[in-house]
């Protein structure tokens, strides 16, 4: 029964993995390169941080929770602590059993609210932003001033917010009324980059997507 969950999460951390490595070297081959050299420690903010089949549009099974499923297999491989930025406090507070106690050491704030609501704390700077899968719950003027906020605080040398959503085939939005999102297309998701005064710096397809699903995009913006 969690075939299609786990193809599709294993074909998504891949490409999202193969995506970050185009500007970050993994932790594991980074001490490795650096050994003593004690580099300044990183930081991401995943946001939107709770999988939860059965209610979602792009998932096909319904039994698998993956609470802090970006973090745990993709952004703990990359950053030395990643912040969680979640809605739902219930989720927030099973992360711990989720991702086990040794990955969970490196999680650090967890802020509980809406995209919508968040902004980010004072003088703290992340190497990387990522949203996934969630920017559909948001209006479009309140995601682009959630982008304004989190391009403030990026790391003015290598910072990146990146946005990985589903798209619509058309050019127009689909409303999904169980979960009240929409489903962008590709020119709106660009348009509001502009209007938040994003550059796109890289873009790639996921490929290997299980045909009937939205396409779906990862954006690098800066
Ligand atoms: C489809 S899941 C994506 C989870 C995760 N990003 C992943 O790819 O595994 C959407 C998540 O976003 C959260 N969410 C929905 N609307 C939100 C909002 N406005 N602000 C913050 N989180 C939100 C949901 O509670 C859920 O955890």
């Amino acid at each position: 029964m969690l075939g299609g969950f786990t193809r599709i999460t294993s074909v998504d951390i891949k490409a999202s993995t193969r995506f970050l490595s185009k500007y970050w070297q993994p932790l594991d081959k980074r001490n490795d390169l650096l050994e003593r050299q004690q580099p300044a420690p990183t930081r991401a903010l995943d946001c939107g941080s709770v999988m939860i089949t059965g209610t979602d549009r792009m998932i096909i099974t319904r039994e698998c929770i993956g609470i802090g499923r970006v973090t745990k297999h993709l952004l703990l491989k990359f950053f030395d602590t990643v912040d969680l930025l979640e809605q739902n406090d219930k989720f927030l507070t099973e992360t711990k059993s989720y991702m086990g106690a040794e990955d969970y050491q490196r999680v650090g704030h967890q802020f509980n609210a809406g995209l919508q609501d968040f902004h980010p704390a004072p003088g703290v700077q992340y190497e990387c932003i990522w949203c996934q899968w969630v920017t559909g719950h948001l209006t479009d003027e309140d995601f682009v001033q959630f982008l304004v906020r989190c391009k403030s605080a990026l790391s003015p040398t290598d910072g990146l917010i990146v946005v990985k959503d589903n798209t619509t085939s058309s050019d127009e939005c689909d409303a999904d009324t169980t979960d009240s999102s929409v489903t962008r297309p590709h020119w709106l998701m660009l348009d509001i980059f502009k209007r938040a005064g994003l550059e796109v710096v890289c873009e790639r397809k996921q490929y290997k997507m299980p045909k009937g699903l939205y396409p779906v995009y990862m954006f690098a913006l800066k």
